[in-house]
C-alpha cells in the first residue's frame, strides 16, 4: 500500500512535468540546443472540420492507443494492440520531443529503404512494425480508419517541413559506447535506486485506476506479459540506452540527463536482461544479415560473434568484422 502510494505520488509528479531527483549526481552534458521540443503546430488551432477531427482523432490514438485499439477494448475486431501500452510511452509528449523518438517531419522521409524488412517500406507499414513489435499486436489495414487518423496526425506534424530538409532531434540520441560489455548486474542496483520508485520492483508499472474503467498506465511496464516485445527497437540495447539517458527518469532532456552513459548502458542492459512476449519469425528480419543492426539481439547473424554479445555489446569488434565481411563481398547493387 505504501509503496502503492509513494508510485502514484512519483507518477503524479511526472504528469506535472516535474523529474524526480535521485542519489544521482546530473551529468554533464552540453547541448547543442536549449529546446527539447519541436515547435508544433497548435492541434487546438486546427478548424473543426473533418481534416481538423481526424488529426485530433490521430492524436488521441497516439495518447491513449490502449482505449481505441488495446486488447480491453469492447469490439473485439478493435483489439488490434496486444499490450495496454501508448504510442506515446516511447514516442514522447506525443512525438514533439527531441531525441524521445519524435513523430515529426515523417511525411517526406517514406517510402524508405528498410533493412529490417530488405524493401521499401511505407509510412503505413513503417507504423505496422511498431504495431506488432513496440505493441505486441497485428497490423492495421492501410484503410482502417485508426490507421488514416494516425497518419493525419503525424502528417500534421510534419506541417511547415520542407521535403529533404534536415532536421535534429531524430531518434533517441547517441552516447558514446562502451569498452566493455553492459553489464545487467550493475544495472539491477542503478534500477533499484533509480527506476523502481515508477516503474515498480518487478518492471510491471503502474496502472490508472481500474475502479473507473481505464485501460492504461500511468507508468508503462518496462517487462513482463503486457509489455514490448523481443522484435521491438525498444529491445535493441543501443535504442533503450539512448532512450534512458535522454528521457529518463521521465522529465529529463538531452539538455541535462540525470544519468551517465554507463549508468544509462547498464541499466538498459538489465532491462533487456529480463522476460518479454516473444515474436515469431524473427528469424526472417534482415534478411541481408551484413545490413542487421550489430545490437539486434536475436539470431541469425553473419559473423561469428555470441549472442551475448550483441545483445550487451562491446559492439566495436562486430562492426569491424561486419565491415571486414561487406568488403569481402564487394560493391552490391543499391537496393
Ligand atoms: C518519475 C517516474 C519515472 C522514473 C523515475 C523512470 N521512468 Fe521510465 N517512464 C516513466 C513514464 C511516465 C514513461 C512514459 C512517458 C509518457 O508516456 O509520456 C516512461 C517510459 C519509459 C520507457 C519507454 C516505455 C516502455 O514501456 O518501455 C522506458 C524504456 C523507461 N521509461 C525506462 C526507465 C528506466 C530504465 C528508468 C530508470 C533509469 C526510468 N524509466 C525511470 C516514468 C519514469
Ligand atoms: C515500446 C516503445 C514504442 C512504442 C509503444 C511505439 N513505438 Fe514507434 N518506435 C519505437 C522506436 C524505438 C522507434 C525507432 C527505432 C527503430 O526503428 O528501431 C520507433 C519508430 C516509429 C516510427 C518511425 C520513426 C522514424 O523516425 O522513422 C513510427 C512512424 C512509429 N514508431 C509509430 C508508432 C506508433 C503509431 C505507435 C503506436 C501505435 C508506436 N510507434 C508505438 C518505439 C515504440
Amino acid at each position: 500500500m505504501f509503496q502503492y502510494s509513494l508510485r502514484a505520488a512519483a507518477a503524479a509528479l511526472v504528469l506535472a512535468g516535474v523529474a524526480i531527483s535521485s542519489s544521482q549526481g546530473l551529468a554533464q552534458t552540453h547541448a547543442p540546443s536549449p529546446d527539447p521540443f519541436w515547435n508544433v503546430p497548435d492541434i487546438g488551432s486546427l478548424p473543426d472540420d473533418d481534416q481538423g477531427r481526424l488529426v485530433r482523432r490521430g492524436r488521441d490514438l497516439i495518447t491513449a492507443t490502449y482505449a481505441h485499439i488495446g486488447p480491453g477494448v469492447a469490439d473485439p475486431a478493435k483489439r488490434y494492440a496486444g499490450n495496454n501500452l501508448a504510442c506515446r510511452n516511447c514516442h514522447l509528449d506525443a512525438g514533439a520531443k527531441k531525441f524521445g523518438n519524435p513523430l515529426w517531419g515523417l511525411l517526406g522521409q517514406f517510402p524508405q529503404y528498410d533493412a529490417e524488412q530488405g524493401e521499401a517500406i511505407s509510412l503505413e507499414q513503417r507504423l505496422n512494425a511498431c504495431m506488432t513489435r513496440s505493441m505486441n499486436g497485428r497490423p492495421l489495414p492501410a484503410d482502417a480508419p485508426e490507421m488514416r487518423a494516425m497518419v493525419a496526425y503525424i502528417a500534421f506534424l510534419s506541417s511547415g517541413v520542407r521535403p529533404g530538409e534536415t532536421l535534429t532531434g531524430y531518434g533517441a540520441g547517441h552516447m558514446p559506447e562502451l569498452d566493455r560489455a553492459a553489464d545487467p548486474q550493475r544495472g539491477r542496483e542503478i534500477f533499484q535506486r533509480t527506476c523502481v520508485a515508477c516503474h515498480g520492483a518487478n518492471g510491471e508499472g503502474l496502472r490508472r485506476d481500474a475502479s473507473v474503467a481505464d485501460l492504461g498506465y500511468m507508468v508503462p511496464p518496462l517487462w513482463g506479459p503486457d509489455s514490448f516485445n523481443d522484435g521491438a527497437g525498444m529491445n535493441r540495447l543501443t535504442t533503450i540506452a539512448n532512450f534512458v539517458h535522454f528521457n529518463m527518469p521521465n522529465g529529463v532532456s538531452y539538455v541535462l540527463p540525470r544519468l551517465s552513459p554507463e549508468e544509462a548502458w547498464d541499466v538498459a542492459a538489465f532491462v533487456v536482461s529480463q522476460p518479454r512476449p516473444q515474436k515469431a519469425d524473427l528469424d526472417k528480419d534482415f534478411p541481408d544479415r551484413l545490413r542487421k543492426p550489430v545490437d539486434a539481439p536475436y539470431g541469425p547473424y553473419a559473423d561469428g560473434f555470441s549472442r551475448e554479445q550483441h545483445v550487451y555489446g562491446p559492439f566495436g569488434p562486430i562492426r569491424e568484422e561486419l565491415a571486414r565481411l561487406k568488403a569481402a563481398r564487394g560493391p552490391k547493387p543499391a537496393p
